[in-house]
């Protein structure tokens, strides 16, 4: 991560959430989780260990804190995590979740104290990171011996996934979206067994209409609307998913 993609993230923190694309991708990566995940059902009496990696400001892990023992949200944004840290000191938050503030690229970094987790999710974080097959390695590297990764991203289906991002927010992306091939690759030289990379959902998002459109801020989507120019797009978000 570079010092301007970090700054992006923590300028980004303070209105993160009220990024309607952002809500509506966890509320999705939630679901293609629950459903690959049955050992996060509310009814199982020995709740798995979860870790989110580039956990934001924590919407997944929140989400998820029901479903799981514990859940670390771990990411290198020190704004991110203390909009997460300020939603933990909220009357009823939950009591599970805990943040760190690191970029972990080795296994055995000593901030996470020898832990192992039985799941690992990470919404739309791997377009943000340098080395993806040093990423999932480490994923593999997290797990206890059954656990499983749950990795949720936009695909790149092409030169349009470019639009993903309006020009004026590419600090910090690494590739407009993941390559199925690629990530399958990963996943088993990784040495992860059933692997399977797969579209769990396709999201509809306002796009510029021309690069550099947002630069003066996103137009008013009712003003566009009004006038039939918005412009949006359908991106497949895929679903990266292995057992250790
Ligand atoms: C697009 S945001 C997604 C945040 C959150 N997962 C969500 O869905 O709301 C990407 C996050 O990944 C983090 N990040 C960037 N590079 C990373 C890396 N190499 N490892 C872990 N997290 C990273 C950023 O700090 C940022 O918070």
């Amino acid at each position: 991560m570079t010092d301007s993609s970090n700054a992006r993230f923590n300028t980004e923190a303070e209105t993160w959430d009220l990024n309607p694309d952002v809500q509506s991708a966890t509320k999705s990566a939630l679901a293609a989780i629950l459903e690959r995940s049955p050992s996060l059902s509310l009814d199982n009496p020995n709740k798995p260990k979860v870790l989110d990696l580039g956990a934001g400001t924590g919407l997944l892990s929140l989400a998820l804190s029901p479903h799981a023992s514990t859940i670390l949200s771990i990411d290198p944004s020190p704004g991110m995590i203390s909009a997460l840290e300020t939603k933990l000191t909220f009357p009823n938050s939950p009591k599970n979740i805990t943040p760190l503030c690191a970029l972990i690229t080795d296994p055995s970094d000593p901030r996470l104290n020898n832990q192992k987790f039985d799941i690992i999710v990470s919404n739309l974080v791997m377009h943000h990171v340098p080395n993806l097959k040093e990423f999932i390695n480490l994923t593999y590297g997290l797990l206890s011996p059954g656990g499983v990764i749950c990795l949720t991203d936009f695909e790149n289906t092409g030169p349009e996934a470019r639009k993903f991002h309006p020009e004026d927010k590419m600090d910090g992306v690494e590739r407009h979206g993941l390559l199925r091939s690629e990530m399958e690759e990963f996943v088993n030289d990784a040495g992860f067994t059933e692997g399977k990379v797969e579209v769990g959902w396709v999201m509809r998002k306002q796009v510029e209409r021309f690069p550099g459109e947002w630069k003066g801020g996103k137009p008013k989507s009712v003003v566009l609307e009004a006038e039939g120019e918005r412009c949006e797009m359908d991106f497949n978000f895929l679903v990266v998913w292995g057992r250790k």
